[in-house]
């Protein structure tokens, strides 16, 4: 039986609740309200997120990358990492992997993906790397590229957690050819509003970390940046999907890229 706290706003739920989705408990849209009450926003904000994570899997796949780690999936919203993947590449093999148990109670509908391929769900933190890449290894071949995504996950890990750290093992079991990406959350565009949001989730429990584009920078050091290197999420190869409306009608406070493995 998973137990989901409810006390409690949750980054999952919270982002479900954005993207306009159920599986959401009145504290979790409580907060998401305090958000959008200091940058109205928001919900575009996770949109176009979830559209960077969709056109940087599809250009992973047609660059022939065939397995992925997910880690920070989120609660499903389609279309999932592993169709996109999967459409181009129907053996393409994705393990996902969160921490939070609603995101465990629905790894069902991300389980379901091509005969061909294989999807798996892992329950850990980020924090602890060496679970992660012990339970990946079981499904994924680390002898070929992977791709490892971190979207909008980053934020929710402080430097006192060691962010750079555990991105720099994940990324030194993996070989050459493989990829790391990430989108996150900065400050640098609107610094007032990041702060109240920092403090108003920290007073409910939740670690904001935003990060600057240099620190942001500093996750692809040991990589080769792919063009167009680091920029806002829409910005990344937006030929690859649909422009979600109203993304070029203010800030999107983010920023997007992907890293080769030399
Ligand atoms: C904003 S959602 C992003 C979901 C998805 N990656 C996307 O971009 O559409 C952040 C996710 O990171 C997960 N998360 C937060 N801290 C984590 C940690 N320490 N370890 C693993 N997952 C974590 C949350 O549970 C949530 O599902």
């Amino acid at each position: 039986m998973v137990e989901i706290d409810t006390s409690k706003p949750h980054p999952a739920r919270m982002y479900d609740w954005y993207l306009g989705g159920k599986d959401n408990y009145p504290v979790d849209e409580a907060m998401g309200r305090q958000m959008l009450a200091l940058d109205p926003r928001v919900p575009v904000m996770a949109r176009v997120n979830r559209a960077f994570m969709q056109r940087a899997t599809r250009w992973l796949a047609e660059h022939g990358v065939r397995q992925f780690l997910d880690v920070g999936t989120g609660i499903p919203t389609e279309p999932n990492l592993h169709q996109v993947a999967q459409q181009i590449a129907p053996d393409a093999r994705v393990v996902y992997c969160d921490n939070d148990p609603i995101v465990l109670a629905h790894a069902e509908a991300l389980l379901r993906g091509t005969d061909e391929g294989v999807t798996e769900y892992l329950q850990a933190d980020v924090r602890d790397p060496d679970a992660i890449l012990e339970g990946a290894r079981k499904i994924l071949d680390f002898d070929r590229p992977v791709a490892l995504s971190l979207i909008a996950l980053l934020h929710f890990v402080s430097d006192e957690d060691g962010a750079h750290e555990l991105v720099g093992r994940l990324l030194s079991e993996l070989p050459s050819g493989s990829y790391l990406v990430v989108s996150h959350a900065t400050a640098d565009f609107t610094p007032e509003e990041s702060q109240a949001a920092t403090e108003k989730l920290k007073a409910a429990g939740v670690t904001l970390a935003l990060r600057s584009r240099e620190e942001f920078t500093r996750f692809f050091d040991a990589l080769e940046l792919v063009e167009p290197g680091v920029d806002v999420p829409q910005l990344w190869h937006p030929e690859l999907g649909e422009p979600i409306p109203g993304q070029d009608d203010g800030v999107i406070p983010g920023y997007g890229a992907v890293g080769r493995k030399p």
